[in-house]
């Protein structure tokens, strides 16, 4: 079976991270199919709603760090590339149903959602800096702006998790419920825009998201070219390949 799966009901499409025994780590493939998803919802009349879900133990575990190690993005074409600039631009509605672990773009995704429902089990971390690298999604523009410049400086610099309830004041999610109703209560929500009219919610998001879209795209360019410099350095490469030896990272000599 895919490992992300497609569905399209009452208007919502459904983009289910299916990759649980790997924490639903996101690869190139993966990357390509949303992007690939997105695209065809952003053209699909029956596609009034976007909704993204895991299941109710994990959301995500971030970039594959296999493939970071192995086949790092190459450029601004790379499927990672793709996804982001497809989420960031997508006009019609985007909710979110996070459970378990958000991590690095796990977490990043969400700026670019409407709506995001967290089970009371949702841990979000963006921990680029413990991995050597800095933000991306334009998450060191947007973290800054919606939790304020100290808190995303816990998130960003220390690269700390935060709960559920710590995201609901930051205003990264909308409301904490529990996990195993998370998708349903997200669902039903997604049915509720997809029962609006559509123009007029394309226009209300693009009001809302016109005035900054050109500096989070500029943003996720530079952060881009960082990113990729460094995923090729040693700090990364030290802790890619600790991680996948299941030890501590030995930072003492980069
Ligand atoms: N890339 C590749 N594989 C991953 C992964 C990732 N980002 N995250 C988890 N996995 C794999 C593990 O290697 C393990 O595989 P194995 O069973 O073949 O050994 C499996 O998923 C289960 O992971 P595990 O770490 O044992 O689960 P856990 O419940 O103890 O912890 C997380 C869950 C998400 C907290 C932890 O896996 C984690 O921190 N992952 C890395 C997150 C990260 O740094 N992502 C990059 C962000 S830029």
């Amino acid at each position: 079976m895919s490992d992300i799966l497609v569905h399209t009901e009452a208007g919502v499409m459904t983009l289910t991270f299916n990759r649980v025994d790997k924490k639903n780590s996101i690869t190139s493939a993966m990357y390509a199919a949303l992007a690939d998803a997105l695209a065809q919802a952003k053209d699909d009349a029956a596609v009034r709603v976007v909704l993204i879900q895991g299941d109710a133990t994990i959301f995500s575990a971030g970039n594959d760090i296999g493939d970071f190690l192995n086949q790092p993005p190459a450029g601004q074409d790379s499927p990672v590339f793709r996804f982001l600039r497809g989420i960031a631009q997508f006009p019609k509605p985007i909710v979110a149903a996070v459970c378990g672990p958000a991590v690095g773009i796990g977490t990043t995704l969400l700026f670019h959602c409407d709506l995001v429902y967290a089970g009371d089990n949702a841990a979000f971390s963006m921990p680029f800096v413990n991995l050597g690298l800095c933000p991306e999604a334009a998450s060191s523009l947007l973290a800054p702006q919606m939790f304020g410049h100290h808190r995303a400086a816990e998130a960003l610099l220390l690269g700390e998790p935060f709960m559920a309830e710590a995201a609901l004041e930051v205003g990264l999610v909308n409301r904490v419920v529990p996990p195993t109703e998370c998708n349903a209560v997200a669902q039903q929500q997604a049915r509720k825009l997809a029962a609006k009219p559509l123009s007029a919610l394309i226009e209300t998001k693009r009001l809302m998201k016109g005035g900054q879209q050109a500096a989070v795209l500029a943003r996720m360019d530079e952060e881009g070219a960082s990113f990729g410099r460094m995923l090729r350095e040693p700090a990364a490469r030290e802790a890619f390949t600790a991680f996948m030896e299941k030890r501590k990272p030995d930072f003492s000599k980069v």
